[in-house]
């Protein structure tokens, strides 16, 4: 598709909002022992990067790999696991860190498989977030930017597979 792309969020209004999220993550995982941050690739990965180096005490990452493909004899979709998290997350603080929340089938999904393994408490972080494209309500904890329903790329996320470099997010903007 040609297209063209335009700036949406800079890259200090991106690090502004970190510091924000991060003090509120801060706050809320005072009293934690080891907390777990799991991030989905490959989207979360500049986040993560960016995020977790503003984090207090003790803190481990870790990285999911899932894959969603719609069942076309149901509504639902199912999630693979591509990769699976290295760590035991039994009795640990998880935090699931993810870019974007679309559908909501993604971590609605991966909140599921997490939780049958029992973590002392799982909660989500996204950095971005779309309502209007929900399909599946999932709650989130700690969102960065509610925004409109545009294509958006940048700061992890791609346009297939490109712009996952660019320091700032981006509207991706179909030409005729
Ligand atoms: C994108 C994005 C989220 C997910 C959100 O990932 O990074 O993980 O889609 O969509 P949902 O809420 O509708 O499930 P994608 O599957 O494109 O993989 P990627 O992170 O490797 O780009
Ligand atoms: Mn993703
Ligand atoms: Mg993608």
């Amino acid at each position: 598709m040609k297209h063209t792309i335009e700036e949406m969020i800079s890259a200090a209004e991106i690090d502004q909002k970190l510091n924000e999220l991060a003090e509120r993550i801060n706050a809320h995982y005072e009293n934690s022992e080891r907390l777990l941050m799991v991030g989905l690739l490959k989207g979360s990965a500049v986040f993560m990067a960016d995020l977790c180096r503003r984090i207090k005490g003790h803190v481990e990452i870790d990285f999911m790999c899932v894959s969603s493909y719609g069942n076309a004899m149901s509504s639902s979709r199912d999630v693979k696991i591509l990769k699976d998290v290295q760590s035991d997350i039994a009795d640990r603080d998880v935090l699931i860190v993810e870019d974007l929340i679309d559908s909501g089938n993604t971590l609605s999904k991966v909140r599921e498989l997490l939780l049958v393994r029992e973590p002392k408490s799982l909660a989500l972080c996204t950095l971005l977030d779309k309502p209007e494209r929900r399909e599946v309500n999932v709650h989130v904890d700690f969102v960065g930017f509610t925004i409109p329903d545009e294509f958006i790329v940048g700061y992890g996320i791609d346009y297939a597979e490109k712009y996952r470099n660019l320091p700032y997010i981006a509207k991706v903007i179909p030409q005729e």
